[in-house]
């Protein structure tokens, strides 16, 4: 296969990631089906979707015809059969390993033997996943960062089972819808980026669980003499404690270490549903109708 071989997207999951780099892959001029069991998160992600696309176009950055356009080459679809003609599947379902197994047999006997499937799992590496399937050779991880719509860099991972072929396939790929791809030579549990804030997270948790610092000032230190754009309790705060929590415990299960379990203030905070900006409670407490806004 080659890289104009590549017409049709399959993106499964229509939820925070999902959704948005469908809309991506909509906009890079790929003809694209969103499938997602639950027909309420497809409409959200209808209604989210537009209200992004007003917000870029009263800012100038995409005219009302560029929109349209994308929205019609965009499929929202709860049947997974609809993706029987994919050329290449991207999957952005929770972050479930037996989900992701069970969904990846599926689509192995539904899309066409050339087509790629890749996952948007911020941790688990394709070869988790890849021998579900017949073609463990078109398996990789594809891994946009939140919002998708918005962040422009993507890594791309390269599994012992993926061909040489598939990844460089994928790296056109993002490079066709307007990203820039890192590829990873070999697959490693977080990748690049998650593994570097993963570090930064622990040693902020770790001075904050030792007293040495509150989260305000551990932040004010990272953005004011580190130069982060934001903090990385108010970073934990946007992307959800919760998503720090399930990160960590995928990686304790996976290596059996009890230094790779989530920190203690990480599991109060969740048993206690202080979960971040979307339950207007985490580090920090947030007004909720501003949050919505
Ligand atoms: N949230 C982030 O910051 C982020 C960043 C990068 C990557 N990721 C990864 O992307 C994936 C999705 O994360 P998210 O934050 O969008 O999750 P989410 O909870 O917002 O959305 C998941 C969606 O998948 C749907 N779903 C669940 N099982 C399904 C199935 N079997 N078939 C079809 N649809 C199914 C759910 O209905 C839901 O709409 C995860 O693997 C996550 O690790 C997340």
């Amino acid at each position: 296969m080659q890289i104009k071989d590549i017409k049709q997207i399959g993106v499964v999951g229509s939820g925070a990631m999902g959704s948005q780099i469908a809309m991506v892959c909509a906009l890079g001029g790929y003809s694209v089906i969103l499938h997602d069991v639950s027909e309420e998160s497809l409409t959200k992600a209808k209604e989210s979707l537009r209200g992004h696309m007003n917000r870029k176009i009263s800012k100038g950055r995409l005219t009302e015809e560029e929109v349209n356009n994308a929205f019609g080459r965009l499929i929202f679809s709860s049947s997974l059969e609809e993706l029987n003609h994919t050329d290449l599947v991207i999957e952005a379902i929770v972050e479930r390993l037996d989900a992701k197994r069970e969904l990846f047999a599926k689509l192995d006997k539904i899309v066409p033997e050339h087509a790629i499937l890749a996952t948007n799992s911020s941790t688990i590496v394709s070869s988790k996943i890849a021998d579900v399937t017949s073609r463990p050779e078109k398996v990789c991880n594809v891994h946009f960062f939140n919002p998708a719509l918005v962040m422009e860099l993507v890594e791309v991972v390269r599994g012992p089972h993926t061909s040489k072929e598939t990844a460089q396939l994928a790296v056109e790929f993002v490079r066709n819808i307007g990203k820039t791809p890192v590829l990873l030579k070999k697959e490693i549990s977080g990748f690049i980026a998650n593994r570097i804030l993963g570090k930064l997270m622990d040693e902020a948790v770790y001075l904050l669980e030792n007293g040495y610092a509150d989260h305000e000032e551990i932040d004010l230190v990272c953005t004011k003499a580190l130069n982060h754009p934001i903090g990385p309790f108010s970073l934990m705060d946007l992307t959800g404690i919760d998503v720090n929590y399930f990160v960590r415990m995928q990686r304790y299960q996976e290596s059996g270490n009890e230094a790779d379990k989530p920190a203690q203030i990480v599991q109060d905070k969740v048993h206690k549903g202080e979960l971040g900006r979307k339950t207007g409670k985490g580090f920090y407490t947030y007004n909720q109708a501003k949050v919505q806004a």
